[in-house]
């Protein structure tokens, strides 16, 4: 059994007043409860791990350098985000790949930098709106994640999310065909590449997951849980996507 997640993107969003959020989570989590992690910009991760400390919710980083230290102004490090008392990582979302030519091999390297750091890398990958509409909409994301998934990986040490970038803070979801087809694709590359282990990954979806839509993304066997962005900034909205993801 492959242990459901919900994860929280809260991107450049949130301040300190945000973080009454995560407690108003943080009351209602129990042990059978999906695993829930929020990932909130860096300068609030050591107040978020503080607010979470008696709740079931972790914490986790947006993005991490693949270097453990040096003269990358702006960046940190992936043993810095641990060392706030996070522990997970996301590596390669589509607004990095976008906002800062990151590549599938820079991103590659941030999977280990997480792995030597002891968290757990969130990794994505998804189509443009282009590759969506053409023919080779699936090849391309095989493609994509063979790139950016180090060898090694286990279901323990590595997190898909599949995110499709036009469905990303639009309001508009793939097809249910579309959501299944795409991640029965993962889950067998995923097998092709590591054997029965690939049946370990839990892969994520994410891109406008909202209350409203998420039992129903839930339905798909391959869908393991969620990378919410937007809902994810308010107890109100993540609340239900969570609920939604144990009832599945
Ligand atoms: P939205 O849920 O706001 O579409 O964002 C998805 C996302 O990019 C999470 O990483």
């Amino acid at each position: 059994m492959r242990k459901k997640l919900a994860a929280g993107n809260w991107k450049m969003n949130g301040s300190a007043a945000l973080l009454d959020e995560l407690a108003n989570l943080a009351t209602q989590q129990d042990a059978d409860a999906p695993q829930v992690i929020i990932c909130p910009p860096s300068p609030l991760l050591i107040p978020a791990v503080a607010a979470t400390q008696t709740s079931a919710v972790q914490i986790g980083g947006q993005d991490c350098h693949s270097a453990q230290t040096g003269a990358h102004t702006g960046d940190v490090s992936a043993q810095m985000v641990k060392d706030t008392g996070a522990s997970a990582v996301i590596v390669g979302h589509s607004e990095r790949r976008a906002d800062h030519a990151e590549t599938n091999a820079d991103i590659r390297a941030k999977v280990q930098a997480a792995w030597a750091a002891n968290l757990l890398p969130i990794l994505c990958i998804g189509e443009s709106e282009a590759e969506r509409i053409g023919p080779n909409t699936l090849a391309i994301i095989a493609a994509q994640l063979d790139a950016s998934m180090p060898d090694g990986a286990t279901g323990d040490t590595l997190v898909i999310a599949y995110e499709p970038i036009w469905a990303i803070g639009t309001g508009r979801v793939p097809t249910m065909d579309q959501i299944i087809e795409t991640h029965d694709m993962i889950r067998a590359e995923l097998t092709k590449r590591f054997g029965a282990e690939g049946d370990k990954f839990r892969i994520l979806y994410g891109g406008s997951v909202k209350p409203n839509n998420a039992a129903e993304i839930f339905t798909a066997k391959n869908v393991d849980g969620a990378l919410v962005g937007g809902a994810s900034l308010k107890a109100a909205d993540f609340q239900p996507i969570i609920d939604a993801l144990q009832a599945s």
